[in-house]
């Protein structure tokens, strides 16, 4: 036998047994008469140790070993003196009787332990060594559990698992494709896809009404610590559903992923209208660990003379329970931030409310106390708060005020990362106007189908049409959407129409599609979660990276094997490029 143990293995139940062990040297500690040495896999980690008894020869061994040497040992479990608490492996150590160097290692260029000097840029460089570090591996294992139990769950309910292609056409979700040349149609082009959207679709009218696929999508988007170019989504779809039954379903699967692999219970998810995610929130991703919801205040704050209210679109608030501790130092440097080019406001209007019940704000000298106490009124504010007034634009506002609520919530240690607050946010809208192109987009994607109740609208006011989509937010981050599509023919033509497809442009792209529609296409509907995503909100984390076993970095360059990377002239001329 190679080992009869791992590194994780072994306990005081072990003791006397002869064992033989195979890893990577972490560390030796070497006292002269005693040799320690920290031996590690992916199971944990054993000490081995050599005492006064041992050979000179063996020492002589061990001395010669460097970090992230591999080898063999073989010895006898003992009890150890100094008991480590902190480690599974730690009531026992190894009093080796042999060691087999398997492999020798150049000194890593960072250290292999927990706390690591390496840089990001480095240990994806060397990713092999990074993979090492139990911060890694214990992401990968986290991933793995998640992915066996939507595996399991989507068994148990008869969902299909079935894969699509990677080399198709383009389908429009919105990012640019990445493109791969054909050898032997000249000039034409791949498109990796985006999602399986098409496909999946597709499926439903071969008549396999349950279906899913964990599966690689590719977007050539700007990157940022949720957005990777290459990322896993849990795609589904189903066949004669309403959207209740899909939400109800992909609902079930997160209560079981938490409740399998945090132990956690999750109270149902509730469900909120997209205009309320905007009113209250002012994004599509409320994180609803924390209130601190957005008033509008146009009502109270206009006709006083304050020059700026009554010239803005828009004044909102929100009121910052306990924030009136908040020194001046504080509120001006809120003041600074919310001017930053990124939340682009002019200014932060603030009041306190004291414990003694009396108001006072940086605009005192166009509002009495009085008036200032319908604001607090209209926000429910208490003794203690501090209630943080913008006024602007009433879209850049109201996007300025949500960043303004999550940084709040961020200061006041109110977006704990073991809470977790699920919700569905329902009734997008279906298009949005694009100035630059100056023709409407689809907020989903073309496939997503108009509320019935909304259909007339697609005539006179397309903008103002909901769709049957739907996001699952779990703390402020989109975990997941999806949408019950479009299944008529007709209604899918005009679909295109409207978002400015020619006919022939619509029937160029989309003919296959169109074409199944032709032939008995089932009500369906479906949803993708973003996999990576998910794992790193399991794991209390913002950056999926650390949870992809081979990443891009935030150039979209994977830095171990240096991609992209340039071809040879040969391979040029024979893609025809
Ligand atoms: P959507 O485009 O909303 O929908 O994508 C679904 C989920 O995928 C995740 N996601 C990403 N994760 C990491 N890096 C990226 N670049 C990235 N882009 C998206 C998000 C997102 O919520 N075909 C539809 C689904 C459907 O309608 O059924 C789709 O792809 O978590």
């Amino acid at each position: 036998m190679f080992r009869t143990h791992t590194c994780g293995d072994l306990r005081l139940s072990h003791i006397q047994q002869e064992v033989t062990l195979a890893g990577w040297v972490q560390r030796v500690r070497d006292k002269g008469a005693m040799i320690w040495i920290d031996l590690r896999d992916r199971y944990g980690m054993t000490q081995l140790i050599l005492n006064e008894n041992s050979s000179e020869n063996l020492k002589s061994i061990a001395r010669s070993l460097g970090r992230e040497y591999v080898v063999q040992v073989s010895g006898t479990v003992i009890e150890r003196e100094a008991k480590n608490p902190k480690m599974p492996t730690g009531e026992v150590e190894l009093l080796l009787s042999e060691i087999n160097i398997l492999n020798s290692s150049e000194i890593p260029p960072f250290t292999i332990e927990d706390e690591t000097d390496g840089g990001d840029e480095l240990r994806m460089k060397y990713r092999y060594l990074d993979l090492r570090r139990n911060p890694l591996k214990n992401n990968l294992l986290l991933r793995h559990k998640l992915l066996q139990t939507t595996r399991k769950f989507m068994d148990e309910l008869e969902f299909l698992e079935i894969e699509t292609p990677y080399l198709i056409k383009s389908t429009p979700e919105g990012a640019r494709d990445f493109v791969v040349p054909s050898r032997m149609h000249e000039k034409q082009f791949y498109a990796l896809p985006q999602s399986p959207q098409t496909f999946k679709q597709i499926l439903m009218v071969g008549g396999y009404d349950k279906y899913f696929q964990i599966v690689r999508c590719f977007r050539d988007e700007d990157l940022r610590a949720d957005r990777q170019p290459e990322f896993t989504q849990l795609d589904c779809e189903m066949a004669f559903v309403h959207q209740e039954d899909i939400l109800n379903t992909f609902e079930g699967l997160t209560r079981r992923l938490f409740q399998d692999v945090k132990g956690i219970t999750l109270e149902s998810f509730p469900r909120m209208t997209f205009a309320d995610a905007w009113k209250f929130y002012g994004n599509d991703k409320p994180d609803t660990r924390f209130d601190l919801r957005i008033h509008d205040l146009d009502t109270l704050v206009k006709g006083h003379g304050f020059p700026i209210f009554e010239e803005a679109e828009s004044v909102v608030g929100i009121c910052a329970t306990g924030a009136n501790s908040f020194t001046r130092k504080q509120i001006d440097e809120l003041t600074e931030w919310v001017k930053r080019p990124q939340i682009g406001m002019k200014g932060l209007v603030y009041v306190r409310f004291n414990e003694d019940g009396s108001l006072k704000s940086s605009v005192d000298k166009f509002y009495s106390e009085d008036v200032l106490k319908t604001w607090a009124e209209a926000m429910n504010a208490k003794p203690g708060d501090l209630i943080l007034v913008l006024s602007g634009a009433s879209t850049p506002v109201r996007k300025a005020m949500s960043e303004l609520r999550l940084e709040m919530g961020t200061r006041l240690g109110l977006r704990n990362t073991q809470e977790y607050r699920p919700l569905w946010v329902i009734d997008f809208p279906l298009l949005e106007w694009d100035e630059e192109s100056a023709r409407y987009h689809a907020i989903h994607h073309p496939f997503t189908s108009p509320k019935a109740e909304d259909l007339e609208l697609l005539e006179t006011e397309p903008g103002k049409v909901r769709a049957n989509a739907y996001d699952l937010v779990i703390n402020g981050v989109e975990i997941g959407g999806g949408s019950i599509r479009i299944h008529d023919a007709a209604l899918q033509s005009k679909m295109f129409d409207l978002l400015g497809f020619s006919p022939e442009q619509a029937q160029a792209q989309f003919g296959f599609l169109l074409g199944a529609f032709q032939y008995g296409a089932p009500p369906h509907g479906g949803i993708a979660l973003g996999f990576d995503r998910l794992c790193a909100m399991f794991g209390g984390t913002d950056s999926i990276r650390d949870y992809i076993a081979f990443p891009k970095n935030n150039a979209g360059r994977d830095m171990m094997i240096d991609a992209p990377s340039l071809i040879e002239d040969a391979q040029r001329k024979e893609l025809g490029l």
